[in-house]
Order: C-alpha cells, then structure tokens, then sequence
C-alpha cells in the first residue's frame, strides 16, 4: 500500500474531479443568479404589476398596493430558501447526493417557467409564484453543492473546492448583473427571458449529472456498498490506490455506526455536536448579518445616496471586486486556512464599515468623498470574499461527520436564509431610521463576530472529517448517549489499529 511520504494530505485532483466538482458547481451558479437578477429589472416588473391591474380591474395598483407585491416578489424567495435548505436533510437521506441534486432541476424548470411565461397570462402572481419555486431551489443548492463537493473532495484541496461553490455564486450575480442591463436582457419585453434563463444551467446539469459518481461517502458509510465506492473513488482519484481514503472513510463510519441518521432535534441534544453546531450557526450569521446583502440588494441606491454618478456601473463595479476577491480565496484558503481568513475578512469588514459611514455622512458637505464611499463598498466586498462569503458555506460540511452533517446542512443553511431574508426586509427601514449611519450596526455586530470566531472556531485545514469530529468530542469531555461512541475501536479490515486521533 502506497505510504505518505510526510504528513500532508495527497492532493489528487483528475479531470474527472474537476468535471464533477464543475457539475455540482451549477447549483452554486444557480443560486447567484437569481439572487442577483430581481434588482435590474425592478421598474419593468412594477411597470408589469401595473399593466396586470389595468386589464383585471381597470385601474393600477396605488403606489401602496404596487410596493407590496414588488416586496412580495422579492422576500419569497429567501421564504423558499428557508424551506428548500431545511429540506435538504430528508431530501439526501431518501435519495443520496446525486439523485438529490437531479430532481432539484425539476424545481429549476417549473420557477422559470412560470416567471418567464407571467407577461404571455398576464399574471403576476405566476412571478410571485416562481421566485417561491426558484427559492426552494436554491436553498436545495446551498446544501446539495458544499455538501456532494465536500465528500468527493480529497482532503488537502477540501477548502479550496468548497470555495468553488461561492466562486460559482458570485458569478452567477454578476452574470445577473450584467445580463440584466437595460440593452441586454432588462428591457420592457426582454425580463421575463432574463428571469427563465435558469432553466438553461438546470438542462446542462441534468445532463452532465449522470456521468458524475454517487458520493463515495454516501456509498460506504451510509449505504455500506463498498465496492460501488470504490469504484467511484478510483475515477474520481485516478488511480487504483484508493485504500487511504476507504481507510479513512471506513473509520468514520465505524465510529458513527450506531448512530446512522442523526435528526435536527438530535444534534442539539447531544454534547458532542452542541459546540459544532453552535460554530456552524453562528458562522452563518456572521456571513448574513455582515451586511452583505445589503450591499448586493441596494448598492445601487447606496451608491446614489454617495452622489456617485453612474449607480449602476459601481454596482456591476462590485461584483467585479466580488468575483476576483473569491478567486484570491481560492487560493489562499489551503495555505492561511478557514479560521485566519474568516478573521482577516471581518476585521476588513468592520473598518470599511466605518469607511462607508464616515462617507456617507459627510458627502453632502464634502462631494469628493463618493469616491471614498466607492473604495468602502469595494474594500467592504472585497474583505467578505476573503472569508466570510466562502467559508461558512463549506466549513459545515467539515465541522461534522458523515452521520450528523445532513441535518446540520439543514440546520445552518436555514440559519443562513433566515437571516438574509431579515436583512433583506429589514434594511431599507433601518437605513430610513438611521440614514448614513446604517453601517455602524453592521460594524458592532462585525467585532461581536470576530470575537467569536477568535475564541470559538477551530482551524479545520488539512485535517479529515473524523479528526474533526473527534476534536469537538475531546473537548465536550464525554460523550453523550446519542454521540459518536468512542471507545468503538473496531480494528481496520488490513488487521491495522485506527490511527489515533489528533484533539
Ligand atoms: C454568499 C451569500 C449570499 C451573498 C453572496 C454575495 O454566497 O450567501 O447571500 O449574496 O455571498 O457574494
């Protein structure tokens, strides 16, 4: 058997990781786009509201009635992400990763349908309707990827993937972003194509999907067909030599093997996956409740408040800084690791918080300082990309072992939906209340998630699920009934002892 020859982790990344990692990655394009794609074409689809009133009842909605069913249109989708990404739990027990991501499409399909053929009936509830469908779909998405790429993924570029899935988001926004221009696709008779374009990413991934592999993990640990998972592991790695990882794999699942199917209420319980979860959660929040969304759902209005001339161009300006800074993450996360960035990135968030008030509240006396603003919001963007955008997204996947992380996926994306549908619905009310002042909530709760993170989050670089795990059931002292036994020391199949567990 090939022996390592130090202690790092063997990076083996084929071309058919690639393809599959890249197909899974759809999702994550998925989910981008259609975040990003209501804010362009607001004025069309009120326009649109309008028009649907005057043919029903004669008249247009008042200002009032009109606002409603835009706002409307707008949080359903987070609603939907809520309950897709709470579903995701049930959804890969019954059917496992892939076919999991496969049926999803299906959701994909009849969401863009219905916005894109809402002008053809006259309806604005089929928009209504399909932002619903398109959310379920995507809070699917923001479990399914980190979760599939997270278990083909060798060890040593885990994190690097995992960031793959917020490099496809910020894509998917900035496409949106770009798409949705008043010459391209954000024209009066053009927005419905622009919001049915997502059925065309769910066709190819439906497509290219059956000729990715089950995960391996799922296949060994959960449905203990070993030589299906070997037989993935070996195209997936590229190489007949797939002991280590079944190994590895196989520990775990001993260790887990009385309790299979952990449930939501069942992680809170036990001792050894409070402190997981609790970091998983509030990770989340520090992603959603950094403000982010309040930058990607009204930078054009922030950027107009700072006297910026062209709005538009400095928000297409940010995702740009959007999309390079993730990439400078991707590269950076095996090397500095999840816990650095993420603090890098908050810190960097609270002092451009601080940048954007001092801007903003000044810019009336002193005009010149929009261009500060513009440097606040793409220092702002830039810092969350560094950390805060990627990580909470994939590091849940590795906080918890094959048993629990279902239902944790569940647990904390719904976190994640819950708290950005808040600050969706919330922001244009606090920034009434506060006016330029707005960002100073989002820079105390900034240092209160750096504190947090600092005294709380492991470093999870380079280290395997079970290691892990292992290192939260050390510290929780002694395991619950429900936790992961740790005396079962089941000698492995080659008659070796399970390599002992670093805390
Ligand atoms: C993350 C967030 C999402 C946000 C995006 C911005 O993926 O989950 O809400 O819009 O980053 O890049």
């Amino acid at each position: 058997m090939q022996q390592l020859e130090d202690d790092k982790p063997k990076k083996k990344v084929t071309l058919y990781l690639l393809f599959c990692v890249s197909t899974a990655v759809i999702g994550s394009l998925q989910f981008g786009y259609n975040t990003g794609v209501i804010n362009a074409p607001e004025q069309k689809l009120r326009g649109f509201f309008q028009n649907v009133s005057m043919e029903r009842y004669g008249e247009p909605f008042s200002p009032g009635t009109n606002t409603m069913v835009w706002s409307f249109a707008v949080a359903i989708f987070s609603v939907g992400g809520m309950i897709g990404s709470f579903s995701v739990g049930t959804m890969v027990n019954t059917f496992g990763r892939r076919k999991s991501m496969l049926l999803s499409n299906i959701l994909a399909l009849v969401g863009g349908g219905l916005m894109g053929l809402s002008t053809l009936s006259q309806s604005f509830e089929m928009v209504i309707v399909g932002r619903l469908v398109i959310g379920v779909f995507c809070g699917l998405c923001t479990g399914l990827t980190p979760m599939y790429v997270g278990e083909i993924s060798p060890t040593a570029v885990r994190g690097a993937f995992g960031t793959l899935h917020q490099l496809g988001v910020v894509i998917g926004i900035l496409v949106a972003q770009i798409f949705g221009l008043e010459f391209l696709l954000g024209s009066d008779s053009l927005w419905p194509l622009l919001l049915a374009l997502t059925v065309v990413p769910a066709i190819l991934q439906s497509i290219m999907l059956p000729f990715c592999p089950e995960s391996p993990r799922y296949l060994l640990i959960v449905l203990n067909q070993e030589e299906e998972a070997r037989k993935a592991l070996v195209r997936l790695r590229g190489s007949e030599d797939v002991n280590d990882d079944i190994q590895e794999m196989k520990e775990e699942g001993m260790k887990m093997a009385l309790e299979k199917k952990v449930t939501v209420l069942e992680i809170f319980r036990s001792q050894n996956y409070r402190q997981p979860i609790i970091i998983a959660i509030i990770l989340q929040l520090s992603q959603q409740l950094s403000g982010i969304n309040a930058v990607f759902y009204y930078s054009t209005g922030i950027f107009d408040a700072a006297g910026v001339t062209q709005p538009i161009y400095a928000t297409i300006g940010a995702g740009v800084v959007n999309t390079v800074f993730t990439v400078v993450s991707l590269f950076l996360v095996e090397r500095a690791g999840r816990r650095t960035l993420h603090l890098i990135g908050l810190a960097g968030m609270a002092i451009c918080a601080l940048i954007m008030t001092i801007s903003l509240s000044l810019v009336k006396a002193t005009p010149s300082l929009s261009y500060l603003a513009i440097v606040g919001v793409f220092g702002f963007v830039a810092s969350f990309e560094m950390g805060p955008g990627p990580i909470p997204w994939f590091i849940v996947a590795e906080l918890f072992s094959q048993g629990p992380r279902p239902a944790a996926m569940a647990i904390s994306g719904c976190s994640n939906w819950t708290a950005n549908f808040l600050v969706g619905l919330g922001f244009p009310k606090l920034e009434e209340l506060c006016g330029p002042y707005v960002f100073l909530i989002f820079m105390v709760l900034l240092i209160l998630f750096f504190i947090f993170t600092y005294l709380r989050v492991p470093e999870t670089k380079g280290r395997t699920f079970d290691d892990i795990a292992q290192g939260f059931a050390a510290s929780a002292g002694k395991s619950s009934p429900s936790a992961a036994p740790e005396s079962v020391m089941v000698p492995l199949p080659d008659g070796k002892e399970p390599a002992p567990m670093s805390p």
